[in-house]
């Protein structure tokens, strides 16, 4: 399957723009000490953390390369004192910016299902950035423009929510007014309202993500399309929002 969006090179590990062999990347294997020791050692808080991922054997390669390179994309973006991570699965997304982004305060890490491997991740990261404790808050529920938890300016920031849950992570930003940043999955059609005439000449997920981005500018948002590498990910686009003051 062809990437969606334009390629793009590694922002976070520029040291993999040099690989050869890129076909590890999108590995569903685990991201163990191979590829700690080959390509990400150091005594960074990147390289810290990233060790005690690999020890752990926690996580598929893909998933980590992900969220890093999503996070590079957009955290300058849609950084804000609360935030929350939607359909977060294991919370890799949100917990990496509860350690890199000091202007964060609270991170909501939220998913209808609590997967084991999330309160692990948050315990290594906890081990090497204890500062993140504070800031993170769990909740097991279906996301929701009712949430009580929901408050003003909160940030929302979503990786691979499947078909319109995505939608509803910008329903959601709308509601709360805050920043967003969406890294679409499965494109559901029969949920395109697109104009035909765009699905039928740009293809649907490329008119799918047109449509959003006009539903977003009209909601007050400035929208910028960005994409991380393709080798990761062939669902590759990130819609930005950033709130227009
Ligand atoms: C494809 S996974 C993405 C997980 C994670 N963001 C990632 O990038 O690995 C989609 C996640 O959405 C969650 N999910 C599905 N429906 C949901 C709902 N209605 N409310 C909250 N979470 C939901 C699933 O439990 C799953 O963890």
């Amino acid at each position: 399957m062809n990437a969606l969006a334009p390629d793009t090179k590694f922002l976070f590990f520029p040291q993999l723009n040099q690989v050869e062999d890129d076909s590890w990347l999108n590995s569903k294997s685990t991201f163990g000490p191979p590829q700690y020791e080959n390509f990400f050692s150091g005594e960074t808080l990147q390289g810290k953390f990233l060790k005690e991922l690999a020890t752990a054997q926690l996580l598929p390669i893909k998933e980590v390369l992900e969220c890093f390179e999503y996070f590079a994309q957009i955290r300058k973006h849609v950084r804000a004192e609360v935030m929350a991570d939607l359909c977060c699965g294991h919370g890799l997304l949100g917990v990496i910016f509860a350690m890199f982004e000091k202007s964060v305060d609270k991170v909501y890490l939220v998913d209808m299902v609590e997967p084991p491997s999330r309160q692990h991740l948050i315990e290594l990261a906890i081990s090497v950035a204890p500062w993140i404790e504070a800031k993170i808050v769990n909740v097991s529920e279906r996301i929701s423009v009712e949430s009580e938890w929901l408050e003003e300016g909160m940030a929302i920031v979503s990786a691979h929510a499947c078909g319109s849950l995505t939608d509803l992570c910008l329903d959601i930003a709308c509601e709360t007014k805050g920043n967003v940043a969406i890294l679409p999955c499965c494109y559901p059609k029969k949920k395109c309202s697109a104009p035909l005439a765009l699905q039928n000449n740009l293809g649907f997920e490329l008119a799918f993500d047109v449509e959003r981005t006009y539903k977003l500018e009209r909601a007050g948002y400035h929208i910028r399309w960005q994409s991380i590498p393709a080798a990761i990910s062939p669902m590759n686009r990130v819609v930005i929002g950033k709130k227009k003051s």
